[in-house]
């Protein structure tokens, strides 16, 4: 099946509240749980969550590495209100820097960060080879960089199917806008072909299960430069 693209920012209110309410503990839990398995716990730490979205991940890594800082970055300014005012509410806000910014041409220098993550940016971005570019520039020696996101299944009842299982009991809108994101998700040879477009080198592209794929490692990037 062709890749077929939604839209790159979620910027419609019912969409940010939709996505803001829906039941997403277990699965961000987990997002959190591997992306620490392959940080270790760095005394110091400058982090970066691309497309955070209503900011729960970035506020659960906040909660487990409350010595960590992070920049919290999206294309869409209501999502980061949602994301600064529950901040606010749980007390986060002095950890957490939220800032409005394209992830395919980031305002940050290179070299900036020592962890660069995101949770299911990538599906949304047609030049997704350009937010590689981009991890590529901003990421630290050594840095520790993790990518999750859908990939795309075999056929339209594939997707139907995978959203039976796991969106059953969600919105309407939520269900509908979890289909358009496989239609619109790439597969593990598409990112490894970004990948190497840039060059990207050193990190491995897994699937993990029926809609999740992990691109990470460290990339040996200033060595590879020279
Ligand atoms: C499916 S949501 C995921 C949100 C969050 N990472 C999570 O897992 O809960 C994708 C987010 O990426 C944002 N986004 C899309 N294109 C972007 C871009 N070019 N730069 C920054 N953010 C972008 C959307 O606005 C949306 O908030």
């Amino acid at each position: 099946m062709q890749r077929q693209p939604e839209p790159e920012v979620m910027d419609l209110e019912a969409e940010v509240k939709a996505y803001a309410e829906a039941g997403f503990d277990e699965v961000n839990q987990r997002f959190v749980g591997r992306l620490l398995e392959l940080t270790g716990d760095r005394a110091k730490c400058d982090c970066i969550d691309l497309g955070c979205g209503p900011g729960d991940i970035a506020m659960r890594v906040a909660r487990a590495r409350p010595h960590w800082h992070i920049t919290a970055v999206d294309a869409s300014r209501p999502m980061l209100q949602c994301a600064s005012d529950a901040a606010a509410r749980s007390g986060l806000s002095s950890q957490i820097v939220w800032q409005e910014a394209d992830a395919k041409l980031l305002p940050f220098d290179a070299g900036s960060f020592d962890v660069i993550y995101s949770n299911s940016l990538l599906h949304h971005i047609t030049d997704a080879t350009a937010v590689w570019r981009e991890i590529k520039r901003i990421a630290q020696p050594g840095a520790t960089i993790f990518l999750r996101d859908l990939y795309r299944p075999a056929d339209e009842a594939a997707a139907r199917a995978i959203v039976e299982s796991h969106a059953r009991g969600e919105s309407d809108l939520l269900r509908e806008e979890f289909y358009r994101s496989l239609l619109s998700a790439y597969s593990a040879e598409e990112i490894g072909a970004q990948l190497g477009a840039v060059p990207l080198e050193g990190l491995q592209v897994e699937i993990v299960n029926d809609r999740h794929i992990d691109v990470f490692g460290r990339a040996d990037i200033y060595a590879r430069r020279s």
